[in-house]
């Protein structure tokens, strides 16, 4: 039986986001700049992370809480070991209707194949530019764009659903903005802008450098005619418009200038099995713990529920009137956006 619950700001749980590994083979400097993640810095322990049955079990007491929807996010999920094995077991819950999985595509030509087999349909993934020179410096690893293009080729031919998370800093990629919206419309795939945002605390964001959703419409207008498209779901996070004359659609991701907290239906649980109930949250729940040392679930899903229900996070909401704190926050590769 499935128990709906909402938060103080009467928002349902609706979404998991599950991040199963805190390493990435990438080193974006709005992520995990190379200066701080470099050699020496401590990643998790394997017996820190969550195992993959203790990441079912979660799951299945989520979806008795509402959860129908799953991303799995890293980090770069893909470097987990059998991860694919965990999509598999995750696609045979009752009441998960729909999992996703955002990556930055590298591994998708060795990977597409048996995720698919596992049941994955949906794909996010993240270019940043077509230019190497400007993608090979954000990504922090000299990888090429042409590495990602192929990933995203082969997840196309696998018979992925793919759309593509581009983030726009300025002076940095905002350049590429057309040429990806020309690239990725001609191909007939979403591509979504998404505002730099100040996650974590490495990153050294500034507004400065931070295009706006408003910027992105006004240039994108000055070479294609965008029709707004209607939600698909309450709570959705992009803003999607379409292209004139095509089916193919864009979006934008406004965390920063059109903050989305009050429809928010999304919980994140990190790696080490921390509970956070916001992207900007300086503190988690652990719940590493409950499942190692309680066996009834049934428990366990009442914590869960608890601290659902006394979630008051609108961290974006609060950044949009200038009331946020600059207390400790967790860092995206940790959560996983
Ligand atoms: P689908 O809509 O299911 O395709 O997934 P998604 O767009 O929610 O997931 P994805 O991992 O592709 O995230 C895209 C961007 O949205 C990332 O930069 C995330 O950090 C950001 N994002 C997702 N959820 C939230 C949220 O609750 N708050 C904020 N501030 N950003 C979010
Ligand atoms: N601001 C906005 N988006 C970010 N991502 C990672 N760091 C940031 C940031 N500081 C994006 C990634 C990926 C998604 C999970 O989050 O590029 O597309
Ligand atoms: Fe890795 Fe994604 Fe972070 Fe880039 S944004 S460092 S690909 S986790
Ligand atoms: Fe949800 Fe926090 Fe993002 Fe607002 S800032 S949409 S509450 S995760």
């Amino acid at each position: 039986m499935c128990r709906m619950i909402i938060d103080k700001l009467r928002r349902p749980l609706h979404d998991l986001r599950i991040s199963v590994t805190d390493k990435c083979n990438f080193r974006c400097q709005y992520c995990m700049p190379a200066e701080i993640f470099g050699p020496d810095f401590k990643f998790l322990n394997k017996d820190e992370i969550l195992s993959f049955e203790e990441i079912e079990r979660l799951a299945r007491i989520f979806s008795k809480l509402g959860v129908k929807k799953l991303r799995i996010t890293g980090g770069e999920p893909l470097m987990r070991k059998n991860i694919a094995l965990l999509i598999s077991k995750l696609n045979e819950i009752e009441g998960i209707t729909d999992i996703g999985l955002t990556t930055n595509g590298v591994l998708l030509v060795k990977q597409s194949k048996e995720l698919y087999e596992a049941g994955l349909r949906r794909l996010n993934i993240s270019l940043d530019a077509l230019d190497n020179e400007i993608f090979q410096k954000m990504n922090g690893r000299g990888v090429k764009s042409d590495v990602v293009l192929r990933g995203i080729e082969t997840a196309l031919n696998t018979g992925f659903s793919v759309k593509v998370n581009m983030v726009v800093q300025k002076g940095v990629n905002d350049s590429q903005i057309i040429p990806m919206a020309k690239h990725f419309r001609d191909m007939g795939i979403t591509l979504r802008f998404i505002e730099y945002m100040d996650v974590g605390n490495t990153n050294g964001w500034n507004w400065n450098q931070v295009v706006t959703k408003k910027e992105i419409y006004d240039l994108l207008s000055e070479h294609f005619t965008l029709k707004p498209v209607d939600s698909n779901y309450y709570g959705e996070v992009a803003k999607r418009y379409k292209y004139k004359d095509s089916e193919t659609e864009v979006g934008f991701i406004t965390s920063v200038s059109e903050s989305f907290c009050s429809t928010c239906t999304r919980a994140r649980i990190s790696a080490d099995g921390k509970f956070y109930t916001c992207l900007f949250a300086a503190k988690g729940h652990d719940l590493k713990s409950l499942l190692r040392n309680i066996d009834d679930d049934e428990q366990i899903l009442n914590e869960i529920s608890g601290i659902w229900q006394n979630r008051n996070d609108r961290y974006s909401d609060e950044r949009v009137i200038g009331s946020v704190s600059s207390s400790k926050k967790i860092e995206m590769s940790y959560i996983g956006g």
